[in-house]
């Protein structure tokens, strides 16, 4: 492993890769452990400079300090945000796939390994209940995949109605869409109509139809498919039918909650995705995929090119005739970042994913039952996927933050405030079959005792 330009990296080779195995196999703790950047800057010194620190002192480093200043994502008791559990599998072939360095741009480069890629889509596809001419490509997540699919939304617009309105385009969504489909209106330059949604929240056919009769410049039409907040599916015939009388663009954010097409418990929630334009889905949220990666699909990938094929003197050789997919979103250079999922869905095959999807659910309506009986706790909101909202009676935004951090600096759960309908509550998110139901209702049961500090307790 000599080469006269690096010299010898046998032995940090040997030290990274060991440290890595024993990383995919060892218990995680959900300790929150981050740290000031004053801090790690004191702890870890001068880590870049002109003779470098050496491999081994790096990997000492990052093992000693810096690893240590992270949060594992993939801990059972970390419900916090939207956590990651990741198979063995896909976390070992991404290593596989760091060591294989493949351009996965272009079919010419990466042919053997996009194939895998669209192997894990079809499956998706299928899923949808989508035609099989549809496709589409990994990108980084899903901010990259709900940007890549407005984009060819309004392209397309652009393309049937041969101008931009006069007074800019209009994108459709209800309040509770995620932050990331504001990111990509304030890039795109367009402004946000903001559907009112029923009680919880949700977009309706009925809410939609009068925005699309009223807003004749709306050129695509977001619907969520698992809100990050509370995992709530809007209602997907209903927005179908009115994106197909206005022949506007429908766009399915299922970057959370699209795993759920994979259980046959809650299937019938997505009922009228079939008929959606595009879709993404994140497999390293609930599809037990490593970071990073999001499936970016489009019901007619033609409609994709013609909105993100990059042009280039130096591009001229590319075979646009391939599936090539650079073509299809919002970047070129791009790693391979289905293929973990891919290898993991070869490994364990579809039916162990749509099991481990049912247990995740299994668990979030066992916790849910026991909120449920328990006199001190209430759920503000009817669970549709695996996120669950709760109150604690009495207790005031104060309380909940001492319990939460508390409990995240002891290392005992991850579980955040959040609010809903403008109450702090408490919220759970589950996307890991390892979670331990038993474990979280015996930490839920702690909860009936007053917060630490009297002044934040209400009752
Ligand atoms: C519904 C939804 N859409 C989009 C995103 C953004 O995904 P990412 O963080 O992978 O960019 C999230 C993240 O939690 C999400 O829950």
């Amino acid at each position: 492993m000599t080469d006269d330009v690096w010299g010898d990296e046998y032995r940090v080779v040997r030290e990274a890769m060991d440290w890595a195995e024993a990383r995919v196999v060892r218990e995680t703790d959900p300790k929150t452990t981050a740290r000031s950047a004053e801090e790690l800057r004191e702890a870890a010194g001068q880590t870049v400079c002109a003779e470098g620190i050496g491999g081994h002192a790096a990997l000492r480093l990052f093992i000693d300090v810096l690893e240590p200043a992270t949060r594992a994502q993939d801990d059972p008791m970390n419900l916090a945000y939207v956590p990651s559990a990741p198979t063995r599998a896909s976390v070992a072939f991404d290593f596989v796939t760091s060591a294989a360095n493949v351009f996965g741009g272009v079919w010419e480069t990466g042919a053997g390994v996009i194939f895998a890629e669209n192997e894990a889509l079809a499956w998706v596809v299928q899923l949808l209940g989508w035609p099989r001419t549809a496709g589409g490509c990994f990108v980084s997540g899903g901010t990259s995949g709900n940007l890549s699919a407005l984009v060819a939304a309004r392209e397309a617009a652009l393309a049937r109605r041969g101008s931009r309105p006069a007074q800019g385009w209009q994108l459709a969504c209800a309040g509770e869409v995620h932050s990331s489909v504001r990111a990509a209106a304030r890039v795109l330059d367009v402004s946000i109509i903001e559907v009112p949604g029923d009680d919880r929240g949700r977009m309706t056919g009925a809410s939609l139809e009068p925005v699309l009769r009223s807003h004749p410049d709306v050129f695509a039409v977001v619907a969520t498919a698992g809100t990050t907040n509370a995992g709530l599916i809007d209602d997907m015939v209903g927005i179908a039918d009115s994106c197909a009388a206005h022949g506007v663009w429908m766009h399915v954010d299922g970057a959370y909650g699209g795993a759920g097409l994979a259980a046959p418990s809650v299937r019938a929630l997505f009922e009228g995705v079939e008929r959606a334009d595009s879709f993404i889905v994140d497999p390293h949220k609930w599809l037990f995929a490593p970071y990073d990666s999001c499936a970016l699909l489009y019901r007619d990938p033609a409609s994709a090119r013609a909105a993100h094929a990059q042009n280039a003197n130096y591009l001229d050789q590319i075979d646009r005739g391939s599936w090539n997919p650079a073509d299809l979103a919002v970047h070129l250079s791009r790693r391979v970042r289905g293929l973990p999922f891919w290898f993991s869905l070869a490994t364990h095959g579809t039916d162990r994913y749509a099991a481990a999807v049912e247990r995740t659910l299994d668990i979030s309506r066992t916790v849910a039952a026991a909120i449920r009986s328990s006199s001190h706790l209430e759920l503000v909101c009817e669970p549709q996927l695996s996120v669950l909202l709760f109150r604690r009676v009495g207790w005031n935004p104060e309380a909940y933050r001492e319990w939460s951090q508390r409990l995240a600096r002891e290392g005992v759960i991850l579980c955040l405030p959040t609010t809903w309908h403008g109450e702090t509550v408490l919220r759970l998110a589950f996307v890991n079959p390892a979670t331990k139901a038993e474990r979280v209702i015996k930490v839920l049961d702690t909860l009936v005792q007053p917060a630490v500090s009297s002044s934040s307790v209400v009752v």
